[in-house]
């Protein structure tokens, strides 16, 4: 939610900054600038995209050596060009980019206003520059430093920014509570971004700043200490990423890619944790905590979104396979009411970014409970990942399409291994089933790149439906949340509206709905609920309504009964979200496509919600 880049060096400022914005556009895209100092601060920016910016640019005088960089998710005012980052203070002395909320702006912004500050801009960030502003003036003694921090003392809400002054230009100075911030370490030369991504083809070399960190970067000089002014000593840490990985690799859209990287990113998830003739799972990350985990009373999982999802597959195999009491809940819920945990209790929060603002709150809560806090997270370094005690790292490499696809299908491999070891360790599975399912687990991929043999199929079956207007997706069992997933990838990339249900469900309410314009995507492979979801498809084909069904191969039945018939191997029934969740995504992406909708980048949405 809104990119956030820096660069103080010896080289060209602009080119790195930019290509810094483009590479975290999928944070935030309704409008983009940047701030550079040469003789003087100047701002650029612009409402729409970074290559919006980019052309703007193109015609101004845009040198300069250091300089910062902001790709914006709208908090506080529309996108408009002059709520676009970077905000100058009134007297052009200090300039911000921010990713986070001020939640205390109205406030400061009256006792500003009541100092003679104006604002050009409806933003609370603008509070934020002024206000250093304000301090910085207080007394030829306060350097921009202290007015930095001296404006955050006063602050009550989440930021990652990145500030110049224009009276002190040898300096970038960056700071952090509640938004992600990395520092790229180079030789003479800083890098800073809200994830690591515009930072890799520079150096591997990097710092995470932890929350009420600041960093104050000059071209030969790296000072880390709090906002209180107290040093904080440093862990630099190496980067592991593939330059490719941040490619289309001749994809139409990164969405598609990883879509198709899905047979390799389960196998990479899988990969290395499966010990020799299957013998055991090997969650190292989870080692030292396992024993605490095998004795617990309870599981709870949390996250949001397509993260939620993932956990209310775990919710089916935990309690199926482990025979253990499962709660999901929603991280903005879970937050703000007064849960009952104890130490008997384990917490797994689940996230691809690990910076998910309700979640790291939720995960904070739990904590301060005294429950065992897990993490299951795409994003190493992510606070998350710092913050948890232990957890378990999905392989899906770095993802970049808004709508979550491979993340997801690795977070429930990584709960589908967890199910397994933790059944295994608690004699709740017998030595057969167990090792039916972990060879099953390994055909997975296979089965998965059989399914993508059926994108022009499916794409011909989005082409029926691309006009529709709503769109329901059933589902029973671990399909009922895939169900959710896919009415999820529906409405997120192509904007029309879509539920997701659970099969029996529909006669108490949704049916209402079904008439010969509402496509039903029924997930509805052999699996011991297959008579049930018959007779669900038969209630829609009763009232006229158009049914898609997800059918294991061969099926010949369902294709008589319904309209459209998408095939997936047979798979073992705990193991069948994984495949069936794949058609899913690419109904929802060629149904995007052609209503032409943008679906790397979604309207209002963003990758990281960094913000509640
Ligand atoms: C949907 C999607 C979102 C995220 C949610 C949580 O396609 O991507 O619903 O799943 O914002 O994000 P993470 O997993 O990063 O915490």
């Amino acid at each position: 939610m809104c990119g956030i880049v820096g660069y103080i060096g010896t080289r060209e400022a602009f080119p790195v900054l930019l290509n810094g914005l483009k590479k975290l556009e999928y944070r935030g895209y309704d409008s983009a600038g940047v701030a550079l100092l040469n003789g003087s601060l100047e701002v650029f920016k612009k409402a729409g995209k970074v290559s919006d910016l980019e052309r703007f640019a193109g015609t101004q005088n845009i040198s300069g050596d250091t300089g910062i960089g902001h790709t914006r998710w709208a908090t506080h005012g529309e996108p408009s060009d002059k709520n676009a980052h970077p905000h100058l203070s009134a007297n052009r002395i200090f300039s911000v980019v921010h990713n986070g909320i001020i939640e205390n702006y109205a406030r400061l912004k009256t006792d500003l206003e009541k100092h003679k500050f104006s604002f050009r801009s409806e933003t609370d960030t603008e509070v934020l520059a002024n206000l250093m502003e304000y301090f910085y003036m207080q007394s030829d003694e306060v350097t921009a430093e202290m007015a930095v921090q001296l404006a955050l003392s006063k602050v009550v809400g989440a930021y990652g920014i990145a500030v110049l002054c224009s009276r002190e230009k040898d300096k970038l100075i960056v700071a952090r509570k509640g938004s992600p911030l990395v520092v790229g370490l180079g030789k003479n030369e800083y890098f800073v971004a809200s994830d690591a991504s515009p930072i890799a083809e520079f150096t591997s070399h990097v710092v995470y700043l932890n929350d009420y960190d600041m960093a104050v970067l000059q071209k030969n000089n790296f000072t880390l200490k709090n906002i209180e002014n107290k040093p904080v000593s440093v862990t630099i840490s190496n980067l592991d990423m593939q330059i490719g990985e941040l490619d289309k690799n001749g994809f139409e859209h990164f969405m598609l890619k990883e879509i198709f990287e899905q047979p390799q990113t389960i196998e990479d998830t899988f990969k290395g944790r499966l010990k020799p003739e299957y013998s055991d799972i090997v969650l190292g990350g989870l080692h030292h905590v396992f024993p605490r985990i095998a004795k617990a009373g309870r599981i709870v999982i949390i996250g949001c979104g397509t993260s939620w999802h993932a956990a209310l597959i775990a919710e089916y195999l935990l309690e199926d396979f482990a025979q253990i009491p499962v709660e999901v809940e929603y991280a903005s819920e879970f937050r703000y009411r007064k849960p009952l945990l104890n130490k008997n209790d384990v917490v797994i929060l689940i996230s691809q970014s690990g910076e998910t603002a309700d979640t790291l709150a939720a995960l904070r809560l739990a904590r301060e409970k005294g429950a065992l806090v897990l993490g299951i997270c795409n994003v190493v370094g992510s606070t998350l990942s710092r913050e948890t005690e232990a957890g378990v790292y999905t392989h899906a490499g770095v993802e970049i399409g808004v709508a979550s696809t491979k993340a997801f299908t690795a977070q429930v491999t990584v709960l589908t291994l967890f199910t397994l070891k933790l059944a295994k360790t608690r004699g709740t599975i017998s030595d057969e089933e167990y090792s039916l399912l972990v060879k099953e687990l390994a055909e997975i991929p296979k089965k998965g790149r059989a399914i993508l043999e059926n994108n022009e199929k499916i794409r011909q079956v989005a082409e029926k439906y691309k006009d529709a207007v709503n769109a329901l997706y059933l589902g029973r069992g671990t399909l009922f949340p895939v169900a959710m997933e896919g009415a999820l990838k529906l409405k997120e990339i192509s904007y029309i509206h879509a539920e997701g249900y659970a099969a029996g469900e529909m006669k108490h309410g949704p049916i209402a709905l079904v008439d010969d314009n509402l496509p039903v995507v029924v997930v509805a492979p052999q699996d011991a609920w297959y008579e049930k979801i018959i007779s669900n498809i038969q209630e829609v084909k009763a009232r006229k309504g158009n049914v898609i069904a997800i059918v294991t191969e061969g099926d010949t039945g369902l294709k008589e009964l319904t309209d459209d018939v998408i095939e997936i191997p047979r798979s073992h029934p705990a193991l069948a979200p994984l495949l069936a969740v794949i058609p899913l995504q690419l109904l929802a992406y060629h149904i995007a496509v052609l209503r032409g909708c943008n679906v790397d980048q979604p309207r209002n949405l963003a990758k990281s919600v960094t913000v509640e």
